[in-house]
């Protein structure tokens, strides 16, 4: 595992994440009845482990790093606005969650958000992606630099509470994927 390698696991996560949004928004859509409970859950792992913690390690850590070396900056610069967007679109499905909770029909906004939010998610790992390809490709950190970002992952990971914490939301991705409306 290298510090590259370690965001692009993140991703296969945060891609099943984006697959079960996707899910859970067509099914609002068709009117399948979806515990509101699942939601919340799926509300929760958006902030709490794609944005804290894995656009964490990367705005903390990676691409701090990186932008000092040669022609980084200007895709950097990008991803960053990218994350911006997705904190703006997990907004505004948190707010219309927390509607629906209150007794407001906020299903349709809330399925336009989980929409938007695996769309996001889907382009914006994906140009990730070839740029972490590239970066190793070109063997751009040397060994000392990958374990110096691991290291500061760590800490990343303890701001969201550690790695129990870590291993408990994987499990919450993967208990998610096995309820009834995401296997019809
Ligand atoms: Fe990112
Ligand atoms: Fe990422």
């Amino acid at each position: 595992m290298n510090a590259t390698k370690d965001l692009q696991q993140d991703h296969l996560l945060v891609k099943r994440l984006g697959k079960i949004a996707k899910k859970c928004s067509d099914a609002l859509y068709s009117n399948v009845v979806i515990p509101i409970e699942d939601i919340k859950i799926i509300s929760m792992l958006i902030q709490e482990f794609v944005d804290k913690f894995h656009h964490g390690k990367e705005e903390k850590a990676y691409f701090p790093h990186m932008n000092d070396k040669d022609d980084y900056s200007e895709d950097i610069r990008k991803f960053l606005i990218e994350h911006e967007l997705g904190r703006r679109i997990a907004s505004m499905l948190t707010q219309n969650l927390k509607a629906w909770d209150s007794g407001f029909d906020s299903r349709e906004p809330v399925a336009r958000f989980l929409n938007a939010y695996s769309v996001f998610i889907s382009a914006h790992t994906g140009k990730e992606d070839v740029f972490f390809d590239l970066v190793e490709e070109k063997g751009k950190l040397s060994e000392e630099e990958h374990s110096l970002l691991m290291k500061h992952y760590k800490v990343c990971s303890s701001d969201v509470g550690g790695k129990v914490r870590v291993e408990q939301m994987i499990k919450l991705i993967g208990y998610l994927e096995e309820r009834e409306w995401m296997r019809k």
